[in-house]
Protein backbone atom coordinates (compact mmCIF):
# COMPACT_ATOMS: atom_id res chain seq x y z
CA UNK A 1 0.00 0.00 0.00
CA UNK A 2 1.07 3.58 -0.87
CA UNK A 3 1.65 6.37 1.34
CA UNK A 4 -1.05 7.93 2.37
CA UNK A 5 -1.19 11.86 2.14
CA UNK A 6 -1.24 12.55 5.48
CA UNK A 7 -1.02 10.65 8.20
CA UNK A 8 -0.71 11.11 12.17
CA UNK A 9 0.54 7.79 12.92
CA UNK A 10 0.51 6.32 16.78
CA UNK A 11 0.41 9.38 18.13
CA UNK A 12 0.23 9.75 22.17
CA UNK A 13 0.40 12.68 23.88
CA UNK A 14 -1.80 15.32 25.97
CA UNK A 15 -1.54 18.72 27.49
CA UNK A 16 1.08 18.13 30.13
CA UNK A 17 -1.15 16.13 32.15
CA UNK A 18 -2.43 12.53 31.72
CA UNK A 19 -2.36 11.43 27.80
CA UNK A 20 -5.38 12.25 26.22
CA UNK A 21 -4.12 10.75 23.01
CA UNK A 22 -3.36 6.54 23.16
CA UNK A 23 -1.33 5.31 19.86
CA UNK A 24 -4.19 6.87 17.58
CA UNK A 25 -3.98 7.28 13.91
CA UNK A 26 -5.62 9.67 11.58
CA UNK A 27 -4.55 9.29 7.35
CA UNK A 28 -5.84 11.58 4.66
CA UNK A 29 -5.87 10.40 1.02
CA UNK A 30 -4.86 12.68 -2.13
CA UNK A 31 -8.16 14.61 -2.28
CA UNK A 32 -10.26 12.39 -0.05
CA UNK A 33 -12.55 13.07 2.51
CA UNK A 34 -11.44 11.54 6.02
CA UNK A 35 -14.16 11.92 9.05
CA UNK A 36 -13.43 11.82 12.67
CA UNK A 37 -16.14 11.10 14.77
CA UNK A 38 -16.79 9.98 18.29
CA UNK A 39 -18.60 11.09 21.92
CA UNK A 40 -17.73 13.99 23.42
CA UNK A 41 -14.00 14.56 24.65
CA UNK A 42 -13.21 11.71 22.70
CA UNK A 43 -9.73 13.39 21.34
CA UNK A 44 -10.85 14.67 18.27
CA UNK A 45 -10.07 17.88 18.55
CA UNK A 46 -6.97 16.82 20.60
CA UNK A 47 -6.37 14.66 17.54
CA UNK A 48 -6.17 17.40 15.15
CA UNK A 49 -4.36 19.37 17.17
CA UNK A 50 -1.30 17.17 17.62
CA UNK A 51 -1.40 16.67 13.42
CA UNK A 52 -1.00 20.51 13.16
CA UNK A 53 1.62 20.79 15.55
CA UNK A 54 -0.32 22.18 18.47
CA UNK A 55 0.42 19.54 20.87
CA UNK A 56 3.49 17.36 21.82
CA UNK A 57 3.28 13.87 20.87
CA UNK A 58 5.61 11.38 22.71
CA UNK A 59 5.23 8.19 20.54
CA UNK A 60 4.34 8.11 16.84
CA UNK A 61 5.05 10.53 13.71
CA UNK A 62 3.25 12.79 11.43
CA UNK A 63 4.09 12.63 8.06
CA UNK A 64 3.00 15.08 4.90
CA UNK A 65 3.14 13.43 1.53
CA UNK A 66 5.93 11.38 2.50
CA UNK A 67 8.11 13.68 4.60
CA UNK A 68 8.48 13.46 8.70
CA UNK A 69 6.67 17.02 9.81
CA UNK A 70 6.53 15.75 13.21
CA UNK A 71 9.13 18.79 14.61
CA UNK A 72 7.77 20.87 12.40
CA UNK A 73 5.59 24.49 14.02
CA UNK A 74 2.02 24.94 12.80
CA UNK A 75 3.18 28.05 11.24
CA UNK A 76 5.72 25.51 9.28
CA UNK A 77 2.84 23.17 8.77
CA UNK A 78 1.09 25.54 7.08
CA UNK A 79 4.10 27.00 4.68
CA UNK A 80 4.00 23.08 3.73
CA UNK A 81 0.19 23.16 2.46
CA UNK A 82 -1.84 22.58 5.59
CA UNK A 83 -4.64 24.63 6.71
CA UNK A 84 -6.41 24.04 9.73
CA UNK A 85 -10.33 25.67 11.02
CA UNK A 86 -10.08 25.61 14.70
CA UNK A 87 -13.55 24.18 16.79
CA UNK A 88 -13.49 27.64 18.32
CA UNK A 89 -12.50 31.44 17.92
CA UNK A 90 -11.96 30.32 14.28
CA UNK A 91 -12.66 34.27 12.91
CA UNK A 92 -12.06 37.69 13.79
CA UNK A 93 -15.49 39.06 14.87
CA UNK A 94 -14.43 42.78 14.81
CA UNK A 95 -12.64 42.52 10.90
CA UNK A 96 -14.60 42.86 8.34
CA UNK A 97 -15.48 39.59 5.85
CA UNK A 98 -12.47 40.82 3.35
CA UNK A 99 -10.21 41.42 6.34
CA UNK A 100 -10.07 37.54 7.22
CA UNK A 101 -9.60 36.41 4.15
CA UNK A 102 -6.57 38.58 4.01
CA UNK A 103 -5.57 37.64 7.40
CA UNK A 104 -5.50 34.38 6.05
CA UNK A 105 -3.02 34.93 3.31
CA UNK A 106 -0.58 36.13 5.88
CA UNK A 107 2.37 33.81 4.73
CA UNK A 108 1.81 34.64 0.76
CA UNK A 109 3.75 37.28 -0.95
CA UNK A 110 2.13 36.92 -4.15
CA UNK A 111 -1.14 38.37 -5.27
CA UNK A 112 -3.98 37.08 -3.54
CA UNK A 113 -7.01 38.27 -5.39
CA UNK A 114 -7.74 34.98 -7.80
CA UNK A 115 -8.23 33.18 -4.63
CA UNK A 116 -10.36 35.52 -2.97
CA UNK A 117 -12.45 35.28 -6.02
CA UNK A 118 -12.78 31.77 -5.66
CA UNK A 119 -13.60 31.67 -2.15
CA UNK A 120 -16.03 34.61 -3.28
CA UNK A 121 -17.53 31.91 -5.78
CA UNK A 122 -17.83 29.13 -3.45
CA UNK A 123 -19.15 31.19 -0.58
CA UNK A 124 -21.51 33.45 -2.91
CA UNK A 125 -23.02 35.27 0.34
CA UNK A 126 -19.73 36.11 1.34
CA UNK A 127 -18.92 38.59 -1.91
CA UNK A 128 -22.15 40.24 -0.59
CA UNK A 129 -20.78 40.75 2.54
CA UNK A 130 -17.23 41.50 2.47
CA UNK A 131 -17.40 44.71 3.97
CA UNK A 132 -19.44 43.48 7.39
CA UNK A 133 -18.06 43.09 10.26
CA UNK A 134 -17.71 39.05 10.32
CA UNK A 135 -19.19 38.90 14.21
CA UNK A 136 -22.39 40.20 12.76
CA UNK A 137 -22.32 37.10 10.35
CA UNK A 138 -24.87 34.01 10.83
CA UNK A 139 -23.31 31.12 12.35
CA UNK A 140 -23.36 29.34 9.02
CA UNK A 141 -21.94 32.31 7.32
CA UNK A 142 -19.13 32.89 9.84
CA UNK A 143 -18.12 29.20 9.62
CA UNK A 144 -17.79 30.02 5.77
CA UNK A 145 -15.64 32.96 6.54
CA UNK A 146 -13.24 30.73 8.45
CA UNK A 147 -13.40 28.09 5.65
CA UNK A 148 -12.39 31.00 3.24
CA UNK A 149 -9.88 32.26 5.75
CA UNK A 150 -7.76 28.47 5.98
CA UNK A 151 -8.77 28.11 1.83
CA UNK A 152 -6.45 31.45 1.53
CA UNK A 153 -3.13 30.04 1.69
CA UNK A 154 -3.93 27.31 -0.94
CA UNK A 155 -3.64 24.41 1.37
CA UNK A 156 -3.24 21.01 -0.18
CA UNK A 157 -4.65 19.54 2.72
CA UNK A 158 -7.75 21.26 4.58
CA UNK A 159 -8.73 20.26 8.35
CA UNK A 160 -11.79 21.49 9.82
CA UNK A 161 -12.44 20.62 13.04
CA UNK A 162 -16.97 20.58 13.75
CA UNK A 163 -17.19 22.92 11.05
CA UNK A 164 -21.13 22.05 11.02
CA UNK A 165 -21.55 22.93 14.62
CA UNK A 166 -25.02 25.00 15.57
CA UNK A 167 -26.00 25.13 12.00
CA UNK A 168 -29.48 24.70 11.05
CA UNK A 169 -29.66 21.11 9.03
CA UNK A 170 -30.18 22.69 5.76
CA UNK A 171 -27.08 25.22 6.26
CA UNK A 172 -25.41 21.78 6.95
CA UNK A 173 -25.87 20.22 3.90
CA UNK A 174 -25.02 23.27 2.14
CA UNK A 175 -21.52 23.27 3.66
CA UNK A 176 -21.12 19.77 3.26
CA UNK A 177 -21.45 20.36 -0.73
CA UNK A 178 -19.14 23.18 -0.49
CA UNK A 179 -16.61 20.73 0.88
CA UNK A 180 -17.04 18.24 -1.29
CA UNK A 181 -16.31 21.33 -3.80
CA UNK A 182 -13.29 21.69 -2.54
CA UNK A 183 -12.44 18.06 -1.93
CA UNK A 184 -13.21 17.74 -5.89
CA UNK A 185 -10.45 20.78 -6.35
CA UNK A 186 -7.99 17.85 -5.31
CA UNK A 187 -7.21 19.26 -1.60
CA UNK A 188 -7.22 16.72 0.83
CA UNK A 189 -10.30 16.91 3.71
CA UNK A 190 -9.83 15.67 7.46
CA UNK A 191 -13.41 16.76 9.50
CA UNK A 192 -14.34 16.52 12.70
CA UNK A 193 -17.95 16.33 12.81
CA UNK A 194 -20.72 15.82 15.46
CA UNK A 195 -23.41 15.26 12.80
CA UNK A 196 -22.18 11.67 12.82
CA UNK A 197 -24.48 10.20 10.01
CA UNK A 198 -24.62 12.67 7.67
CA UNK A 199 -20.82 13.16 7.65
CA UNK A 200 -19.68 9.56 7.32
CA UNK A 201 -22.12 9.87 4.35
CA UNK A 202 -19.38 11.80 2.23
CA UNK A 203 -16.55 10.38 4.16
CA UNK A 204 -14.06 8.28 1.89
CA UNK A 205 -12.63 6.93 5.64
CA UNK A 206 -14.30 7.49 8.63
CA UNK A 207 -12.40 6.81 12.08
CA UNK A 208 -14.54 6.31 14.96
CA UNK A 209 -12.39 7.89 18.23
CA UNK A 210 -13.24 6.59 21.50
CA UNK A 211 -10.83 7.72 24.83
CA UNK A 212 -8.17 8.69 22.58
CA UNK A 213 -7.67 5.63 20.66
CA UNK A 214 -8.85 4.01 17.33
CA UNK A 215 -12.56 2.06 17.80
CA UNK A 216 -13.42 1.70 14.39
CA UNK A 217 -11.62 2.52 11.22
CA UNK A 218 -13.39 1.87 7.51
CA UNK A 219 -15.32 3.56 4.86
CA UNK A 220 -17.35 5.97 5.35
CA UNK A 221 -20.64 3.77 4.12
CA UNK A 222 -19.32 0.52 5.81
CA UNK A 223 -19.23 2.45 9.05
CA UNK A 224 -22.76 3.52 8.75
CA UNK A 225 -23.40 -0.06 7.55
CA UNK A 226 -21.83 -1.27 10.68
CA UNK A 227 -24.38 -2.60 13.68
CA UNK A 228 -22.34 -2.24 16.33
CA UNK A 229 -21.16 1.45 15.38
CA UNK A 230 -24.71 2.27 14.78
CA UNK A 231 -25.82 1.11 18.12
CA UNK A 232 -23.07 2.37 20.12
CA UNK A 233 -22.70 5.86 18.61
CA UNK A 234 -25.21 7.01 15.79
CA UNK A 235 -28.32 5.95 18.15
CA UNK A 236 -29.34 2.68 16.40
N1 LIG B 1 -6.32 22.77 26.50
C1 LIG B 1 -6.55 21.68 27.24
N2 LIG B 1 -5.89 21.45 28.40
C2 LIG B 1 -6.11 20.34 29.13
N3 LIG B 1 -7.00 19.37 28.81
C3 LIG B 1 -7.70 19.55 27.68
C4 LIG B 1 -7.52 20.70 26.83
N4 LIG B 1 -8.37 20.57 25.78
C5 LIG B 1 -9.02 19.41 25.95
N5 LIG B 1 -8.63 18.79 27.08
C6 LIG B 1 -9.11 17.50 27.57
O1 LIG B 1 -8.80 16.51 26.60
C7 LIG B 1 -9.86 15.55 26.47
C8 LIG B 1 -10.28 15.47 25.03
O2 LIG B 1 -10.80 16.73 24.63
P1 LIG B 1 -11.08 17.10 23.13
O3 LIG B 1 -11.44 18.54 23.10
O4 LIG B 1 -9.97 16.65 22.28
O5 LIG B 1 -12.36 16.18 22.83
P2 LIG B 1 -13.37 16.20 21.61
O6 LIG B 1 -13.53 14.78 21.18
O7 LIG B 1 -12.94 17.19 20.61
O8 LIG B 1 -14.73 16.67 22.30
P3 LIG B 1 -15.96 17.55 21.73
O9 LIG B 1 -16.82 16.60 20.97
O10 LIG B 1 -16.63 18.05 22.97
O11 LIG B 1 -15.39 18.66 20.88
C9 LIG B 1 -10.96 16.01 27.42
O12 LIG B 1 -10.83 15.26 28.62
C10 LIG B 1 -10.62 17.46 27.66
O13 LIG B 1 -11.05 17.86 28.96
MG1 LIG C 1 -13.73 18.89 19.84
Amino acid sequence: MSEPFLIGENMTGGYGGADILHGCTIAVERGKIAVIVGPNGAGKSTAMKAVFGMLNIHTGSVRLDGEDITALSPQARVAKGMGFVPQVNNIFTSMTVEENLEMGAFLRNDDIRDTMEQIYDLFPILRDKRRQPAGELSGGQRQQVAVGRALMTQPKLLMLDEPTAGVSPIVMDELFDRIIEVARTGISILMVEQNARQALEIADTGYVLVQGANAYTDTGPALLANPEVRRTFLGG
